[in-house]
């Protein structure tokens, strides 16, 4: 029987170790994807869990700094373009949660490591939107990177993943666009716009570089991630395709990336750029970065604030099952 005609009911419960193992290295081979009744190693469930949630963990810490200029956008049109962005965020925590849910983690757990430390979300975070500029520089390079990273995460060996990441990759296309066109807008604006846009972008170029991981040769994670086909590409390679793809874009809209030594290398085929300060994100991933005590108390607020409401749907939930049980 070929792997593709294999009975719907994928779990391996009833073979031997062995097998079983042979059997999940054969669909990693055939480029299929793992599913969540499939046998798997404990690694590789703990790998996925990790990465979703760090994932999930980032979407929603990343509401904060946009959502913290809804109030002050400079129109009605751009503050509902934020709010919709800012929605959408929520929706890919959401997806993510349950893609981690999957794998057999639980949501409370996963939010209780968040807020205490224990699981980590993405270091761009941790840096102050100080002007309305920076929601277009956030839409434009931080939202164009995730799109860069996550693209090829859309062909994950793991199915709830790979299938979140499509339609979290063409809502975040949109981020990317809005964010460009506000960009585009205020540098054909006053002197003034166009300074505090070049201030953003001088801001978070380097941050952003650090949002595709530290180097290949300090990646603890990637050579495994690898070879369970969880990444398609390194830190490093993908960290190059997206300085690649944004240098062009930076010189359309007239500003200059804050690196002395980027510059377009033929025999390359590629642009070579500055060494990214791996202390700074070191520092920031470990807490210590400006806004890391901001985001998590703004995180925890939150989640104790609505204590309330997890209890009365809890409630509700015991009555219908007391209901439905008499
Ligand atoms: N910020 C915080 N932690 C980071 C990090 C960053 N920028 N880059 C790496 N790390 C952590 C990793 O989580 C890992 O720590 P852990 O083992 O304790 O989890 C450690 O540093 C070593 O890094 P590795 O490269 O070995 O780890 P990974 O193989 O997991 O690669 C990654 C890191 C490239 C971020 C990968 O996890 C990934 O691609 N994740 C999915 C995409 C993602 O999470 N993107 C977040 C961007 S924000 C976002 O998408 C929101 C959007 O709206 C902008």
């Amino acid at each position: 029987m070929s792997q593709d005609s294999v009975p719907m009911l994928r779990s391996y419960t009833g073979g031997t170790e062995p097998a079983l193992a042979e059997q999940f290295e054969r669909t990693i081979a055939r480029d299929q994807r793992v599913e969540p009744r499939d046998w798997m190693p404990e690694k590789f469930r703990a790998t996925m869990i990790r990465q979703i949630a760090q994932h999930a963990h980032s979407e929603i810490i990343g509401m904060q700094p946009e959502g913290n200029w809804i109030t002050r956008a400079p129109s009605l049109r751009r503050k509902a373009i934020l709010l919709a962005k800012v929605q959408d965020e929520a929706g890919h925590g959401l997806y993510l949660y349950s893609a981690c849910e999957t794998l057999g983690a639980d949501r409370t757990d996963l939010t209780e490591r968040l807020i205490t430390g224990r699981q980590k979300y993405s270091s761009i975070f941790n840096y102050p939107a100080l002007t309305f500029a920076d929601m277009g520089v956030i839409g434009w390079l931080v939202d164009g990177a995730a799109v860069c990273n996550q693209v090829p995460l859309c062909r994950s060996s793991y199915g709830p993943y790979a299938r979140a990441m499509i339609r979290i990759c063409k809502e975040e296309s949109f981020h990317q666009r809005q964010g460009y066109e506000l960009l585009m807008t205020m540098m054909s604006g006053t002197a003034g716009q166009r300074a505090m846009v070049q201030d953003a972008v001088d801001r978070w170029w380097w941050p952003v570089l650090m949002m595709f991981g530290p180097p290949d040769r300090e990646s603890a994670n990637t050579a495994q991630s690898m070879a369970w086909k969880i990444k398609r590409h390194t830190n490093d390679e993908l960290r190059q395709r997206f300085v690649d793809m944004t240098v062009p874009q930076a010189e359309a809209l007239g500003v200059t990336l804050p690196d002395p030594d980027l510059r377009w290398n033929p025999e390359r085929g590629a642009h070579d750029f500055g060494e990214v300060d791996w202390d700074e994100m070191k520092q920031v991933v470990a807490g210590n970065g400006p806004c890391n005590a901001e985001r998590i108390a703004q995180r925890k607020a939150a989640h104790d604030e609505g204590a309330w409401v997890r209890e009365a749907a809890a409630a509700r939930a015991a009555k219908t099952r007391k209901e439905a049980a008499a």
